[in-house]
């Protein structure tokens, strides 16, 4: 099968599997986009290709474009009803095999070529998502492609938000947790501007490989190759020294200046709350903009689960926890998306005392230590892709003195939103681990209670049997 090149051949696919609508009727890009975006999400319903909008004779808009795993699979080319854990397992195993990009003359994101004067990003409807950002959000579902300036052959994709300032200035969030702001900070130390291109609209494996984090020095292009299972194809840019997804939608151009900081956000976001305040920010100075005919804008609407983050973070994150706690007794791993990113379920073999303090050090010692607050540990008989057995877990097994160990003085996020103002500036937040696993020290026939269920309280070989001609019940 060939791979899905670009965002309007995304949409194609997903029409053909029946996950994405067409509005033809005027939507407004102040809100109401945005709007139908979070209601998409807060439902699951279908994407929506927005075909008319106010004051944009021709436009399109892409709302919500991977926000369900089924969208998710579309994306892959899997079956759309592929359930989510064979999803994750599939992206993993591709994951494993990076290829390596093929740099080609030319791409459809250079149908079209504007530079100097002619610059104007209010030129495409840039959508206000929410109802208080700080501005309209041009880029929600992109890759920010930069090259680092020591270690020239280190080129980062990521996806950092940004706010149009006028038609030639973008700001654009660098945290300097994530790559773009390690890499920022050399560039302003240097005094030196920082080439960028932002790619809106890229094709969907490329979107996903730039929110996974692989490291400084692994390129995400390569990741990228490895989902769509095919190298991606690149183009040079017009004014900086860069390669970017040829089909993209839309390529901006231009430096993130070093000392030059003008008012951005807030913004509405993944944990699905407003946290951030309105601070002075990094800024873009835009040299050229290229892009396809007839370009989609893409919105994903931050927000209450599940949007394109939840989606995300649930395969990327599943993979670097696992990677992080690989080496310990671990029977699996999930980051469930109704749960922003911010918890890690991780059922163990408990072989050994203190292992749920283990396996959330490993956690918290890696890159997601300072984005993921909780960890909940529970015995091998929990499946934690099923909320309903870990809910079940939290209310029978939680020992309210001996389960809950929080941590402070933590690395933490400044989006958490249960940090009071002063600990999100300072990003000094508090962990907690929730150890649902029986005491090592509890004698199985004795102490640790049976569980009243299929699995705990029947012969196997019965209860195996039972399940497997359960249709022949009549059911
Ligand atoms: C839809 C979407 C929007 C995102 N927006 C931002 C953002 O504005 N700023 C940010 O730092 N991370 C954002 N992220 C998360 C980053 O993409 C993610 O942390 C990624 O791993 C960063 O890459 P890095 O480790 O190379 O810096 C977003 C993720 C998604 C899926």
């Amino acid at each position: 099968m060939d791979m899905i090149k670009g965002h309007q051949e995304l949409v194609a696919a997903l029409r053909k599997s029946g996950d994405v609508i067409e509005v033809t009727r005027q939507v407004d890009w102040n809100l109401e986009a945005g709007l139908i975006a979070r209601h998409i999400n807060e439902t699951g319903d279908r994407s929506a290709l927005l075909t008319n909008i106010k004051d944009y004779p021709g436009a399109r808009m892409h709302a919500s474009p991977l926000s369900n795993y089924r969208r998710m699979a579309v994306a892959m080319e899997l079956d759309p009803d592929t359930p989510p854990k064979k999803i994750i397992d599939e992206y993993e195993r591709r994951v494993r095999r990076p290829i390596k990009p093929t740099l080609v003359k030319d791409g459809p994101c250079k149908e079209n070529i504007v530079k100097g004067d002619d610059i104007n990003l209010l030129q495409f409807p840039a959508p206000m998502v929410h109802d208080g950002d700080g501005g309209r959000y041009l880029a929600t579902w992109h890759v920010v492609v930069s090259r680092d300036l020591e270690q020239r052959d280190w080129v980062n994709w990521g996806m950092y938000r940004c706010m149009v300032h006028n038609e030639k200035y973008l700001g654009l969030l660098t945290l300097p947790g994530q790559d773009i702001g390690r890499q920022y900070l050399k560039y302003q130390a240097a005094n030196e501007p920082m080439p960028v291109a932002i790619c809106i609209g890229p094709d969907p494996c490329s979107a996903a490989a730039s929110t996974s984090s692989p490291g400084a020095g692994v390129s995400e292009a390569d990741i990228a190759g490895a989902i769509a299972q095919e190298p991606i194809e690149l183009v040079k840019c017009e004014t900086v020294d860069l390669e970017v997804p040829a089909y993209s939608e839309i390529v901006i151009e231009g430096h993130l200046l070093p000392n030059v900081r003008v008012v951005e956000g807030p913004f509405g976001e993944y944990t699905g709350y407003r946290t951030s305040p309105r601070d002075p920010r990094p800024v873009v100075k835009v040299s050229a903009i290229t892009y396809r005919n007839n370009p989609i804008v893409p919105i994903a609407n931050m927000g209450t689960p599940v949007d394109e983050c939840d989606i995300l973070f649930s395969i990327t994150w599943g993979m670097d926890v696992r990677q992080a706690v690989s080496k310990l007794p671990v029977a699996a791993v999930h980051i469930p998306p109704e749960a922003c990113g911010h918890a890690a379920v991780v059922a163990v073999h408990k072989i050994y005392e203190g292992i749920a303090e283990h396996v959330a050090n490993a956690i918290w010692g890696s890159k997601l230590g300072y984005l993921m607050p909780f960890v909940i540990v529970v015995d091998d008989d929990v499946d934690p892709y099923n909320w309903n057995e870990i809910i079940h877990a939290m209310f029978t097994k939680l020992h309210p003195q001996r389960s809950l160990h929080a941590r402070h003085c933590t690395p933490g996020h400044g989006l958490y939103p249960f940090l009071s103002t002063y600990e999100r500036k300072w990003g000094i937040a508090s962990n907690l681990l929730i150890d649902l696993t029986w005491p090592i020290d509890w004698d199985k026939n004795i102490d640790v209670p049976q569980k009243a269920s299929v699995r705990g309280m029947y012969p196997r070989g019965l209860a195996e049997k039972v399940v497997a001609g359960w249709k022949e019940y009549g059911f």
